[in-house]
């Protein structure tokens, strides 16, 4: 089998090819990726050399580029990672959003009709669910609840997600889709809670909190993520959604405080800010679906995937330090100065 995985030099696109290389010695991975901001080919240093491992650095969303190289190498499937995934930036400037999230989605399943494939493969979001009330513990997103967004980032995620059901019943196309709580782990861009959380906390720096802290999201540690997509390609059904996560609820607050008791600081380091503009106040999956259809459950605890992430990030430190010396500066300051 030959995939082509896009976004594959992000977090989670980078974890998906290591867990692929190892486990499906036998199969070829092409990793197409536009190196924006948040891919780096450091993260893949360790697998360019790979037999089985091919880098193309380019865009979603050119069109020709996309053709030459599904011409070029014919794939059997398709998992697209691609997009710009960070709330924060989607508020700031939702133009490139629309444009990677929904057009590169049409592109690359455009692409897929003219060659043909076995599989494409959408990697979604939660967030298409809308939020959760915070006194409602007893309720859980399912994959049959309608699509809503609060933010840019998740409007062009629905969208990309609505484009591809309409690809599988108007066109045939073999799609499925994965919606997938936030994930933690290795290679995470400093941008997102936890590593942002981790990088202030090693400095002595401010953890900004955004409002009160209470809002709860579903961590679900990346390997598991990666054996769940898995699971979908080789067992899931055509035409489906799949939910992804489950059972790891912690509010804001209680993930900061593990991470400054698990690395000795003190709580006088959290600082809070003004809120996000629109914040989902919790998200929490409901993984019933895709753990009856193919045996799938999380199988890192929140304790002990938090512990090997601060221990990852306290081991490579140059992969993190890297990124947050250069533009990140300027987008630290214009995010967090004046919040
Ligand atoms: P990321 O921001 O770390 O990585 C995104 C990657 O896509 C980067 O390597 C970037 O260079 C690449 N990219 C961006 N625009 C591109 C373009 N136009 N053409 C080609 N490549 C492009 O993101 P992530 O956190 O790894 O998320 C991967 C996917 O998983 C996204 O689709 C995201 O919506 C989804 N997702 C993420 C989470 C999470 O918690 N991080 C949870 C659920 C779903
Ligand atoms: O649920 C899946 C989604 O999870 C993915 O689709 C997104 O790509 C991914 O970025 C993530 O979205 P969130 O907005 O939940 O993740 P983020 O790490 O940005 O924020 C997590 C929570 O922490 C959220 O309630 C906002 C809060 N937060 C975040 C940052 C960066 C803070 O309080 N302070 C911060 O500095």
């Amino acid at each position: 089998m030959k995939y082509l995985v896009t976004g594959g030099a992000g977090f989670i696109g980078a974890n998906f090819v290591f867990y692929m290389l190892q486990e499906h010695p036998d199969d070829e991975i092409v990793c197409y990726d536009a190196l924006t901001y948040a891919g780096n080919l450091e993260t893949l240093e360790s697998v360019m050399d790979h037999p089985k491992f091919r880098f193309v650095k380019g865009d979603v969303a050119d069109r020709e580029a996309v053709f030459r190289l599904f011409a070029e190498e014919g794939f059997d499937v398709v998992v697209n990672f691609a997009a710009e995934s960070h709330v924060d930036r989607s508020i700031e400037d939702p133009g490139v959003f629309l444009k990677t999230n929904i057009l590169g989605t049409q592109v690359l399943m455009d692409a897929s009709r003219e060659y043909g494939v076995a599989r494409f493969h959408q990697v979604g979001t939660d967030e298409v669910y809308g939020d959760l009330p915070l006194d409602r513990p007893d309720l859980f997103f399912t994959e049959d609840m309608p699509v809503t967004a609060s933010s840019p980032y998740s409007a062009s995620k629905a969208s990309a997600d609505l484009l591809a059901m309409a690809y599988h019943r108007t066109y045939g196309l073999p799609v499925t889709i994965s919606r997938c709580s936030n994930n933690y782990g290795p290679y995470q861009f400093p941008e997102k809670l936890i590593p942002l959380m981790i990088a202030n906390a090693l400095a002595d720096k401010d953890l900004p909190v955004y409002g009160t802290g209470e809002n709860v999201r579903d961590w679900l540690y990346v390997e598991d993520h990666c054996r769940a997509i898995d699971g979908i390609l080789q067992n899931g059904r055509v035409g489906e959604i799949y939910n992804i996560g489950g059972h790891n609820e912690k509010s804001n607050l209680e993930v900061v405080k593990i991470i400054l008791q698990q690395l000795g600081k003190p709580e006088s380091l959290i600082t809070f800010v003004g809120d996000r503009k629109g914040h989902d106040l919790r998200y929490a999956i409901d993984p019933a679906k895709i753990h009856g259809e193919i045996g799938w459950l999380p199988e890192t605890k929140f304790e002990n995937g938090i512990k090997a992430t601060i221990q990852w990030y306290l081991d490579h430190e140059d992969w993190w330090k890297n990124i947050i010396s250069g533009e990140y500066q300027q987008y630290y300051e214009k995010m967090y100065g004046n919040r």
